[in-house]
C-alpha cells in the first residue's frame, strides 16, 4: 500500500515538473506568453454591469448573434453570459489547458457555448458581432489592431479595465468599487 501511494505521489510530482517546464519553456519562446494575463474572472460590480449591458447590446444587433471572450479562463463570465442569452452563441478562447480544460467541464451541458483552447491572436474574429474581454494591458494595442483588421464595422467590444490605447472609447463607465478594476470600456468599431 505504502509502495502504491509513493508512486502516485511520484507521477504527481512528475507532471508537476513537466507542467512547470513547459510554461517556463513557453515563457522563453511567446512573446504573447511573457504578457500573458493573471488568472482573474470578471466578478463584482462590473461583471454585474457587463451582464446587464449586454442585453441593450444584443437587442440593437436583433438577437442570436455569436460573442466571443478572447482569454475565457474557466469560463466564468461566459457561463453567465450563455444563461441569460440563451440564444445567443458564445466562444471561448483559453491558451492555457488545464484552465481551458475547467471552462469546459464547466460549460458541457451548455448548449450556446464553445471553448477552444488555442491563442486567440491566431484565431479568426470576423464572425463575431461582440467582443467581451478582460485581459491585461499590455497585450491590449495588440489586440486592438486585430480587431480593427478582422472584426466587421460595427462590431461591439466591452472590455473590463483595460482599454485600447489608440482608439478613443465610445463609452467610459466609471464603477465604484473597492478593488482597483474600476472602468469598463465600450467601444464601436
Ligand atoms: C483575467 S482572465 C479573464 C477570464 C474571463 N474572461 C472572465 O472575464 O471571467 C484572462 C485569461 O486570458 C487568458 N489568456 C491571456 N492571453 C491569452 C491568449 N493570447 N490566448 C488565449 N488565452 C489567453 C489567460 O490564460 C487568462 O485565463
Amino acid at each position: 500500500m505504502i509502495t502504491f501511494i509513493l508512486f502516485i505521489i511520484h507521477i504527481i510530482l512528475l507532471a508537476a515538473l513537466i507542467y512547470i517546464w513547459t510554461l517556463i519553456i513557453r515563457l522563453i519562446i511567446n512573446p504573447h506568453f511573457r504578457e500573458c494575463p493573471p488568472f482573474i474572472p470578471s466578478f463584482g460590480k462590473q461583471k454585474k454591469f457587463i451582464l446587464a449591458r449586454m442585453k441593450d447590446e444584443i437587442e440593437k444587433k436583433g438577437g442570436n448573434i455569436s460573442i466571443l471572450d478572447p482569454g475565457c479562463g474557466i469560463a466564468t463570465l461566459l457561463i453567465s453570459l450563455a444563461k441569460k442569452y440563451p440564444d445567443c452563441n458564445f466562444v471561448g478562447i483559453e491558451w492555457r489547458k488545464i484552465t481551458a480544460k475547467i471552462a469546459q467541464l464547466r460549460t458541457h451541458n451548455l448548449k450556446n457555448v464553445k471553448i477552444v483552447c488555442q491563442d486567440f491572436f491566431d484565431y479568426p474574429f470576423n464572425d463575431f458581432q461582440i467582443i467581451v474581454c478582460f485581459l491585461m494591458q499590455p497585450i491590449m494595442q495588440e489586440l486592438g489592431e486585430k480587431i480593427k483588421n478582422e472584426c466587421q464595422s460595427g462590431t461591439i467590444v466591452i472590455s473590463n479595465t483595460f482599454y485600447f490605447p489608440q482608439i478613443k472609447p465610445d463609452e467610459l463607465i466609471k464603477i465604484n468599487g473597492l478593488y482597483k478594476f474600476n472602468d469598463v470600456y465600450i467601444y464601436k468599431f
